[in-house]
């Protein structure tokens, strides 16, 4: 059982501490990419306030293709290129967005989204999957979840292409 603790006292970037150790504790020594993107969706959730949807699309030929999540239902292909999704992992750059009614091209999930963050996953210099971060409060996201979520990247790449 996992049963980590969230402390609401802390800071930005001693809250991306804590999820970070509780990520790197929940994907050890598992090489299976579905449970650990399943279980990384499910702690993101956990640790970071003010979210309405957290997951992962995944790399399949030239689009990105839903993956583990929390939150509703969401579009199950995005082309690389299109949304606020394939921008990040057309130009491997996290994608940090105030508004998402002022981004061209932004595919809209869920009606109540008004902040994104996107994080490339990148493994031998391809984009192989992206984290996305919704939530219903405008700038809910700033260079210091960028950063935290880059660092999650990291881990998230190594977790996805482990080998048994
Ligand atoms: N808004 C995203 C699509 C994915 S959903 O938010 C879950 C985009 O523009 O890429």
């Amino acid at each position: 059982m996992f049963d980590f603790q969230t402390d609401t006292g802390l800071d930005k970037p001693e809250l991306y501490e804590a999820l970070t150790q509780a990520a790197q504790a929940l994907v050890y020594g598992e090489s299976d990419p579905v449970a650990n993107m399943a279980n990384l969706s499910a702690v993101i959730w956990q640790f970071l306030p003010d979210l309405n949807w957290a997951g992962f699309y995944r790399t399949i030929g030239d689009e990105l293709v839903l993956g583990p999540f929390m939150g509703k239902p969401a579009c199950i292909r995005i082309p690389f290129g299109q949304g606020v999704c394939g921008t990040a992992a057309a130009s491997a750059r996290t994608q940090v967005v105030p508004d998402v009614h002022a981004f061209p091209g932004h595919i809209a999930c869920d009606a109540e989204t008004r902040s994104e963050v996107v994080v490339p996953v990148v493994v031998d210099g391809k984009v192989i999957a992206v984290i996305d971060l919704d939530s219903p409060t405008p700038s809910r996201f700033d260079e210091a979840d960028a950063a935290g979520l880059e660092k999650l990247a990291l881990i998230a790449a190594k977790a996805i292409c482990a080998t048994p």
